[in-house]
């Protein structure tokens, strides 16, 4: 069944890693975040950010700044769900 969301497996979401133009998208909590447009307002800075580009940054995330709320920060950067390799809507 279409959610309306992209279904976003590690494949894909490895492809946005922020590097040459490329866009940077992330995962937290199950949910794929187009982070680009946050990059230059992130009060840690952009390198920090960029390291979970590409990848889930769940965990590094929750080592920073597990107080920061994520899902109402990022509700208009979400694009979609992570899935397995392989997996189908
Ligand atoms: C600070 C958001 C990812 C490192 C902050 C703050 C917010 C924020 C709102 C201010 C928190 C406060 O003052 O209480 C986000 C969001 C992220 C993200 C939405 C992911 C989408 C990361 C990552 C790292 C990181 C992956 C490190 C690897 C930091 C640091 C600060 C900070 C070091 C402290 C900056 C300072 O006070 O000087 N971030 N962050 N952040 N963030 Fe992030």
């Amino acid at each position: 069944p279409s959610t309306g969301y992209l279904r976003v497996p590690p494949s894909l979401l490895k492809q946005h890693n922020g590097r040459k133009g490329k866009d940077a998208w992330t995962v937290l909590g199950g949910r794929v975040y187009n982070i680009t447009p946050y990059l230059p307002y992130h009060p840690g800075g952009v390198p920090e950010l960029i390291r979970v580009a590409g990848r889930d940054g769940s965990k590094l995330f929750g080592e920073v700044h597990p107080w920061v709320n994520w899902e109402g920060m990022l509700e208009g950067c979400l694009i979609g769900m992570a899935v397995e390799e392989g997996e189908r809507g």
